[in-house]
């Protein structure tokens, strides 16, 4: 079965992580999302899969390859300007001639898709567009159906008063290649603002799949976190990379935990790490590949990416920490922090909660400092 997946955004909401590393590659359990994706959609045999990319392609591409690896075949087609949801797909018309997918690439859910193609197929659908309950559907486009699942009105991000149900367009769809004729040429041309209200204008056959797996939309860090602990405090089933090291602590191979460091799961290591004595992890927490925690260091509830060193007696709370990030010795990181690629925070530092530091920015001990 044949899929696009949507990875051409720009991924704003999850900036700074995101000025050198594109949304879908963001790792969750050590693992960039989008393998998490690929092998979901796997599962439900889907596996003949185009990336319609635009944004810091290369990334994607290097690290995916033909998909081999991963037990699915890969295409890639670039946008050389964003051509908007609908206007991606169109992009890749020359590789749909049957009934397809469409995901946006940032939706981690384990719905079924099995029964979603069924339902789609039971009901001569042209269109049929996945739906979940959120709190707050303002955020989202909030779809209206009949009571036979037929869908009767699509908004797309409502002010809160104006949302009449909490049902929102889950970001899968699955579209008869038909459709593709209403989507125009490379024009910038959204599925949420364009080609359903027109399908709904049209009367044509879309339905909704509606479910209530667990779903979450990792674009802000806040959710990016979320799909993180969900996972390791078992909300969502997965398989947990490396061995048990301890109960709700796996750990990769090469790695070199002191037996006076202090891990209190859960807790994912990645390989190669090296946490010196007295440090501690507190879970909910990820510590990436080729990471370093300092004696006497705190690491907790917190995200960190790849190749992390972190000096010794430095605090790290609730925060997300990118690759190659430089952590001096004594460092007081307040909640909510957010540091980008390469940056340096010398011994001493204090940020303050919430402080976003930009890629590659050296923070000295007297400065704290946003974007
Ligand atoms: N190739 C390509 N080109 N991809 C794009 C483009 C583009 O021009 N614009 C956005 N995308 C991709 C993004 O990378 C993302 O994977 C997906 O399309 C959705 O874009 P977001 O920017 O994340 O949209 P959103 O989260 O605000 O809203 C969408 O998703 C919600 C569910 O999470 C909408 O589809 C809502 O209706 C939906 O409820
Ligand atoms: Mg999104």
């Amino acid at each position: 079965m044949k899929a696009v997946i949507l990875v051409g955004g720009e991924g704003t909401r999850l900036r700074p992580l995101t000025y050198s590393t594109p949304k879908p590659m963001v790792p969750i359990l050590n693992r960039p999302f989008l393998e998490h994706m690929l092998s979901y959609m796997k599962s439900h045999r889907i596996d003949d899969v185009i990336l319609a990319l635009c944004y810091l392609p290369d990334h994607i591409r290097d690290y995916f390859g033909d998909g081999g690896d991963f037990g699915v075949k890969l295409s890639y087609v670039v946008e050389s300007s964003p051509l908007g949801t609908a206007g991606a797909v169109k992009n890749v018309a020359q590789h749909l001639d049957e009934t397809f997918f469409v995901f946006n690439g940032d939706v981690f859910t384990d719905m079924n898709l099995s029964e979603m193609l069924e339902t789609h197929r039971r009901k001569s659908a042209k269109a049929t567009i996945a739906l979940t309950p959120v709190d707050d559907p303002s955020m989202y486009g909030v779809v209206e159906t009949d009571a036979d699942g037929r869908v009767k009105r699509f908004v797309e991000k409502p002010r809160r008063e104006e949302a009449t149900t909490n049902m929102i367009n889950a970001g899968t769809y699955i579209l008869e290649p038909s459709l593709l004729e209403y989507i125009p040429s490379n024009e910038n041309y959204m599925f949420e603002r364009g080609l359903f209200p027109l399908l709904l204008e049209r009367g044509e056959p879309f339905y909704s799949f509606s479910s209530q797996a667990y779903w979450i939309d990792i674009g802000t860090p806040e959710k990016y976190m979320k799909v993180n602990n969900d996972l390791l405090t078992g909300k969502i089933a997965t398989d947990f990379p490396g061995s048990v090291h301890k109960k709700n602590v796996w750990a990769e191979e090469g790695h070199k935990i002191h037996p006076k460091a202090n891990i209190d799961g859960p807790v994912v290591i990645g390989r190669d790490c090296f946490i010196e004595a007295h440090a501690r992890v507190v879970g909910p927490s990820v510590i990436g590949p080729h990471c370093y925690i300092g004696a006497g260091s705190l690491v907790e509830k917190s995200i960190v990416w790849h190749n992390v060193a972190i000096g010794k007696d430095t605090k790290i709370r609730q925060c997300i920490i990118a690759d190659a990030v430089n952590i001096g010795e004594g460092c007081d990181i307040a909640a909510g922090c957010i540091i980008g690629n390469n940056a340096s925070i010398e011994d001493n530092a204090l940020l303050s909660p919430e402080t976003k530091i930009m890629p590659g920015t050296e923070i000295s001990a007297s400065h704290s400092s946003g974007c």
